[in-house]
């Protein structure tokens, strides 16, 4: 290739001043892992212009531009072509989305589940909650937030990282006032899953139960004994407040 076709080549794919560039661009857009809602788009742009669209669930060819609309046209009278076009959300996605989605799947790693409380509220001072999602793979996970079995929308942070070793990790956080007696969950959703994993954190068992034990001890009059209940106490009264639940698995 001479240098100056390689210069109007570039023209033409960079869209620059003088050059056209016109693309088609085919995508599968589905998000079950039945391809239940699989569609099939297909766009045909001039330079940065989408012109004739083909969607599956429309089932025709539509214009957006007064030459696309004479396109779309003179491809919605061919029925033979429709045909084929139709098909496609079959014959192409969900033919490769299986593909993919085989490759994918097998590898896919269950994220371990943390539930800690990170602050402690009081009267008046909202509770922090935070769920973590750690070491799992791929990326797409799905987190959020019930109280009594309603989805929260209000999640106060929801961030996704990548640990750098293929696998990532997400955390959602939850500021909230606790009611007595509520059920409040973090639920994850993941493609390794078979069905969305519920973890749950029940309000704490106040102070009392801490001070409680205490006093048991103190009441056996024995020093060993008494220190090694309040330990044992104090560790329970721990892991029962601050991570309230842990669960991995
Ligand atoms: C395809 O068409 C359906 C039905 O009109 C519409 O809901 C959907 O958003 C369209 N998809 C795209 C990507 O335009």
């Amino acid at each position: 290739m001479s240098p100056a076709n390689l210069i109007l080549m570039l023209s033409v794919f960079t869209g620059a001043a003088d050059g056209y560039y016109f693309s088609t661009w085919p995508q599968c857009i589905y998000s079950y892992p039945d391809f239940r809602d699989m569609v099939f788009i297909l766009s045909l742009n001039f330079n940065k212009l989408m012109t004739v669209q083909f969607n599956s669930t429309v089932g025709k060819f539509v214009g957006y531009t007064e030459q696309g609309v004479k396109t779309a046209e003179y491809f919605n009278k061919d029925q033979a072509y429709l045909q084929q076009m139709r098909a496609e959300v079959d014959r192409f996605c969900r033919h490769n989305a299986e593909i993919y989605g085989l490759a994918i799947c097998d590898k896919a790693v269950k994220p371990k589940v943390i539930l800690s409380l990170v602050k402690k509220g009081d009267s008046g001072h909202p509770y922090l909650l935070r769920c973590s999602a750690y070491d799992f793979y791929p990326q797409q996970i799905k987190m959020y937030w019930l109280r009594d079995g309603r989805v929260v929308s209000d999640v106060t942070s929801s961030e996704k990282m990548a640990n750098g070793d293929w696998y990532y990790q997400s955390h959602s956080e939850l500021v909230f006032s606790p009611k007595s007696g509520e059920r409040i969950s973090c639920v994850v959703e993941h493609s390794s899953l078979t069905k969305p994993f519920i973890i749950d954190w029940k309000p704490p068992v106040h102070e009392f139960e801490w001070d409680f034990q205490l006093l048991s001890a103190v009441g056996d009059a024995s020093a060993v004994l008494g220190i090694v209940i309040a330990a044992a106490g104090y560790i329970y009264y721990k892991t029962k407040t601050e991570k309230n639940l842990v669960a991995i698995y």
